[in-house]
This record gives structure tokens, sequence and C-alpha cells, in this order.
């Protein structure tokens, strides 16, 4: 294990730690504040979503959201959830409609943090508090859940170098495929990324993909391999999973038969088994549980009027383009490669060896021991 990447698994393990230590203080402290609370466990907590290509949202996110809410809340509390789908103005439409409803608190995942700002704004005018989920929304939201995304940029610079080895060279020809310019993490990724990869390769070509669209990566990628030459691709930087899936597509539509290391992010199914064939060489995984169940407590704490434990919960501080020291949480995250599948995503129960392991890989598992 390299020492990058040792320092983030800890960070990992710190986390978890201070995380489950956090979480026994909320619970913990309940009873004490529960005499006076603002609400009880009879609340309604809206969940925005941005995207359903991205899997992570509907199998992970959500759900662990739903189920967090629940639990804190004597199974009486409830969670209503829409799916923006990349469409700024579906996500708006469905805002209203949760202020409309006057639920008792938003957890936004913007599809275009920029754009929704108005409506955060009416939202807090209507007494509702929004709270950030993983983008970082504008306008006067009340805190803001997320994991460390410019570390999530290193993870994948860094992995890249690694993937490189030691005959890099500054003339190394790296492609670039970024997140959506809509997505405020998108341009941490790539700033962490670059913080890595400056000075040691060539970025040749750079990509920004609208609405994190794999069908235009997939687009972006043929371009650059028309633009440099099929040969000359040393590395692919990829800021996610299923755009990886399309980079790796177009190269093999154009006859790449030796694969250039490749980077991603979310630990997508498809993804793990892409690394244990050795089409793609890292992805970067975020334990899930952490962020969600982190931003379900935000938002009952700060519905029932716990304050210190909502405090609790939010001891970093972020700012955006709108407003400053906005409390925070940030969670770490780990590379993911060949050999830490167990570790992680199977540990955490997030695939079973079975999930992974089909007919396909079965080989590929057994050869780095997962059964
Ligand atoms: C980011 C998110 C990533 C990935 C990406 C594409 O905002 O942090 O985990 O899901 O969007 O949807």
């Amino acid at each position: 294990m390299n020492t990058g990447v040792r320092r983030i698994a800890i960070a990992v393990a710190a986390s978890t730690m201070s995380l489950s230590l956090a979480a026994c203080g909320a619970l913990g402290a309940a009873s004490s504040s529960e005499a006076s609370p603002t609400k009880g466990n009879d609340i309604t907590v809206g969940v925005l979503m941005p995207e359903k290509t991205n899997t992570r949202y509907e199998e992970f996110d959500y759900p662990i959201i739903k189920k967090k809410v629940a639990e804190l809340t004597d199974k009486q509390g409830k969670t209503i959830y829409a799916n923006g789908e990349a469409n700024a103005k579906k996500q708006a439409t469905q805002m209203q409609q949760m202020i409309d409803e006057k639920v008792d608190v938003i957890l936004l995942d913007a599809v275009d943090s920029h754009a929704i700002a108005g409506m955060v704004k009416k939202a807090k005018d209507a007494g509702i508090p929004v709270i950030a989920y993983d983008r970082l929304a504008e306008g006067p939201i009340d805190a803001y859940v997320s994991f460390d995304n410019e570390l999530v940029g290193e993870v994948q610079g860094r992995s890249l170098v690694e993937a490189l080895g030691s005959g890099i060279d500054t003339s190394d020809k790296i492609v670039m495929i970024n997140g959506s310019p809509s997505d405020p993490n998108a341009g941490q990724f790539k700033a962490g990324a670059m913080s890595e990869l400056n000075g040691k390769v060539t970025i040749a070509e750079s990509y920004d993909v609208d609405g994190w669209k794999p069908e235009i990566a997939q687009a972006d990628m043929t371009k650059a391999i028309q633009a440099l030459g099929k040969g000359n691709i040393k590395a692919v930087y990829s800021a996610n999973d299923a755009m990886a899936g399309a980079a790796i597509k177009a190269m093999e539509d154009a006859g790449m038969d030796d694969l250039p290391p490749i980077t991603g992010q979310d630990a997508e199914l498809p993804a793990v088994q892409r690394i244990l064939s050795g089409e793609q060489y890292m992805s970067v995984y975020k334990p899930y549980p952490g962020e969600a169940e982190a931003a379900a407590e935000m938002a009952v704490t700060r519905v029932q009027g716990k304050d210190i434990q909502f405090d609790a919960l939010a001891t970093d501080s972020v700012d955006s383009p709108t407003n400053k020291d906005i409390p925070a949480q940030l969670v770490q995250v780990v590379a993911l490669t060949k050999d830490n599948i167990k570790s992680t995503v199977v540990n955490d129960g997030i695939y079973t060896v079975k999930d992974i392991c089909t007919a396909a890989y079965a080989s590929a598992c057994a050869a780095v021991g997962l059964k």
C-alpha cells in the first residue's frame, strides 16, 4: 500500500469512528432535550436527488436516508422523494411542490447548484430549512453534508500517476473527462486531480461534460482519439464511473486493444467488475452510509430543534459563492483498486461477492482472492 493510499485509508477509519461517535452523541443526548423539541417525531423530510444515470442516488443515498429518518423518529417520520433526472427545471418544480406541501426540511442534491438558489430562498422564506446534500447549492442553505471532494480528485490524480509508474514523463498525453459545469463538485474533483497531475504529464485534451452524460463523454473521447491518435494516449482521467465506461467504449470502438489506465468514481458495480478485469484502473469509493446517515441526522435534529446535536454533526465549515461559513460535514473517501474490493464495498455491504463475481468475472475474482 503506498503512503498516500494508507493516509486515506486511515482517514476513512478515523472518519467512520468520529461519525459513529457523533451519532452516539446525537442519539444519546436526544432524550435529554426531548422536553422542548421544536417538532416531535411526526416530521416529513423532502429529499431531492439529481439524476438516475449514476446509480448511487437511487440505489444507496435515498434508501439509506429514508431508513435512517425512520430509525431516528421511532418510525413516525417520513420522507418524500423526487429525482430531477439531470434537468434543473424539473428539479425546481419538484422543490416547489415540496414547499407547497409544507415539508419540514429539504435535503437538496442540486442538478444545477447556481440555478436552484432562488428555490432555496423560497424554501427559507417559507420557514423550511434546506440542507445541501453532496453538491453545494447556492442560496441560504442551513448546512452541507458531502464527501471531501477535493480529496476525491487528489485520489484519482495520484492513482493515475501511480499507474503510469516510474517511466512517467511530462510529455505523456492524458485525456481529461470532467464532470458537469453546473455541479460544483466537478470543479473540485478537477482541481484536486490537477494538483497531482500538474507538471508530471501533459493534459492533451480536456472536456467538461454537461450533466455528466455518458453519451457526451463517449463522443468527447472519440474526438480525443481522432485528435491525438490511438497510440498516443497514455492515460484517461474520467471523473466518474459512468463516463469511464463510456470512454472505454469509445476506445474499444476505435480498436484500441491495449487500454491505457483510466480512473473513475462512485464504485458502481460495472466499474468494480471492470477493475477486476483490468479494463478500468480504479474508482473512488465513497462510503455512502456515512454521508446519507449524517444527512438524515442533520435534517431530523434541525427540525426537532436539537441544536447541540446538529452542531456536533457539522463541525466543518464551507463557503459557497453566495454564503459564507456554512456548517458542514465532509466525509472521507478511499481509492478502490483490485486489492481492496473486499475491505471496502463488500465489507460495507454495498455489494456481495456474489453480485460482483458473476461467471464472467469468476477467474478475475479468484486471482485477487475474492470469494
Ligand atoms: C457528483 C457526485 C459524484 C457523482 C457525480 C455524477 O456530484 O459527488 O458522486 O455521482 O456527481 O453524478
